[in-house]
C-alpha cells in the first residue's frame, strides 16, 4: 500500500569558529567587498581540527529527533548525505550508535551539494513503500578540510555544517511530498571536482597500486554558475508543471545556497518576491549537502516557514547533479 509522506522535525548544527571574510583576506588577495557582491556571503564557519562531522551530524539529527518528539529507538532509517565522510566506509553508523537508534540501517549517500535532496528522495521511498515508518535524512559537509586556501576563486565560497530532517510515513491524504524530479549529467563533471590524488607506489616487482588521497577542490566557477542559472529554473520549471502548482502558489524557495545571485536569477525567472527566497548565504557560505536542511531548520525555528506551508526546493552541485522536490511543511515546535 503507498503511503504518505510528512516532514516533521528539523535540526541543525555549526561548528563554533567563524571566518570572516575580512580575516580570509589575511590569508589570500581578496576583500569582504569582493566577496559580498559577488557571492552574498560575509562569513562562513569553519571545523577545528578536533571537530568530527559525525558529531556534527549526531547533533542537527538529535535535534530533528527532539523536534518530531521521537525515540531514537522507533527510527528505521539514517541516511546521511556528504562527500565528507570521517571514514571512507561511511559516517552513517558512528551518528547511529550516538543517537543510540539500536534499530536503524544506516548509511551514507554522495551527491555532493545536491546530496540532501537525492538522499531525501531516496529516504521517502522507503515511506512510500510502506516498508520503513521513521526516517531520518542528514545532509553535513567539512568542505573547509578539502579546499585549498591559496585559490582565492574557491576558497571564499564554502563553509561547513550539519542540517537534518525527520520523515514520517503516513495516510496518503496528508501526503507532505508533492514531487520530485533529479538529473546527473557526468559528462560535463569536470568543472567541480575533489579527486584521487596520482600516487602511484610499486607493490611488488611488476606491480604498482595507488595510495589513497585527495587533491584540494577544483572548480570553474563560471561554469557552474552558467550550470546552475540553467538547469535549477528548467527542472523548478518542469516540476511545478507536471504538478499543476503556480509560482505565485509557493510559499517560499529554498534553494541549495552557493551565490546569492544565483537565488536572485532564479526567483527572478519565476517572478517569485525575494522575500520569499530563503536565504543564509551570508552567514554560512556554502556548506554543501548541509545548505538545505541547515536554511529549513533557520526558517522553521524563526517562524518563518509554518505547518502546511508549500516550498520548492532545489539543490545542484558537483557530478554534475541536480533536483529538485515540491513539499508541504508538517512539522510543530
Ligand atoms: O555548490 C556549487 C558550488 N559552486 C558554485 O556555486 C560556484 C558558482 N560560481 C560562482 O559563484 C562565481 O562564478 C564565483 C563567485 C566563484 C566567481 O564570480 P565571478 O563573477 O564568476 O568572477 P570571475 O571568476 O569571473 O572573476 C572576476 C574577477 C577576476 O579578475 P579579472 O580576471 O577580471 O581581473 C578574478 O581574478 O574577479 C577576480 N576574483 C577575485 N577577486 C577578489 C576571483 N575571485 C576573487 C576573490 N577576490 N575571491
Amino acid at each position: 500500500m503507498p503511503r504518505g509522506i510528512a516532514l516533521v522535525g528539523s535540526g541543525s548544527a555549526t561548528p563554533s569558529q567563524k571566518l570572516t571574510n575580512d580575516q580570509l583576506g589575511l590569508r589570500v588577495e581578496t576583500n569582504d567587498s569582493w566577496i559580498q557582491s559577488r557571492t552574498g556571503i560575509s562569513e562562513r564557519r569553519v571545523s577545528s581540527p578536533a571537530e568530527k562531522l559525525s558529531v556534527l551530524s549526531y547533533r542537527a539529527a538529535d535535534s530533528a529527533l527532539n523536534m518530531a518528539g521521537w525515540d531514537p529507538n522507533s527510527l528505521d532509517l539514517i541516511v546521511l548525505a556528504t562527500s565528507t565522510p570521517d571514514d571512507l566506509f561511511g559516517s552513517a553508523p558512528q551518528v547511529q550508535a550516538r543517537l543510540g537508534a539500536l534499530n536503524a540501517a544506516a548509511f551514507d549517500l554522495t551527491a555532493a551539494c545536491s546530496g540532501f535532496l537525492f538522499a531525501f528522495i531516496t529516504a521517502a521511498q522507503y515511506l512510500r513503500n510502506g516498508s520503513m515508518k521513521r526516517v531520518l535524512v542528514i545532509g553535513a559537509d567539512q568542505l573547509t578540510r578539502w579546499v585549498d586556501w591559496d585559490d582565492r576563486k574557491s576558497c571564499v565560497l564554502f563553509g561547513d555544517g550539519a542540517g537534518a530532517v525527520a520523515l514520517e510515513g503516513t495516510d496518503l491524504e496528508n501526503d507532505g511530498l508533492i514531487g520530485y524530479k533529479l538529473k546527473s549529467d557526468g559528462s560535463r563533471g569536470d568543472c567541480l571536482n575533489l579527486n584521487q590524488i596520482e600516487n602511484s607506489l610499486p607493490l611488488v616487482p611488476g606491480i604498482s597500486h595507488q595510495k589513497g588521497g585527495f587533491l584540494p577542490i577544483q572548480m570553474n566557477g563560471q561554469e557552474v554558475y552558467k550550470f546552475a542559472v540553467r538547469e535549477v529554473p528548467s527542472i523548478l520549471d518542469e516540476l511545478l508543471l507536471v504538478n499543476k502548482i503556480s509560482p505565485d502558489s509557493l510559499d517560499w524557495l529554498l534553494l541549495h545556497q552557493a551565490n546569492k545571485r544565483i537565488l536572485d536569477a532564479v526567483a527572478d525567472r519565476f517572478s517569485i518576491p525575494h522575500e520569499k527566497v530563503l536565504s543564509n548565504l551570508a552567514n554560512y557560505g556554502n556548506t554543501s549537502a548541509a545548505t538545505i536542511p541547515l536554511m529549513l531548520d533557520e526558517a522553521v525555528r524563526d517562524g518563518r516557514v509554518k505547518p502546511s506551508n508549500l516550498i520548492a526546493c532545489s539543490g545542484f552541485g558537483a557530478g554534475l547533479s541536480w533536483g529538485a522536490a515540491l513539499f508541504r511543511w508538517q512539522g510543530r515546535l
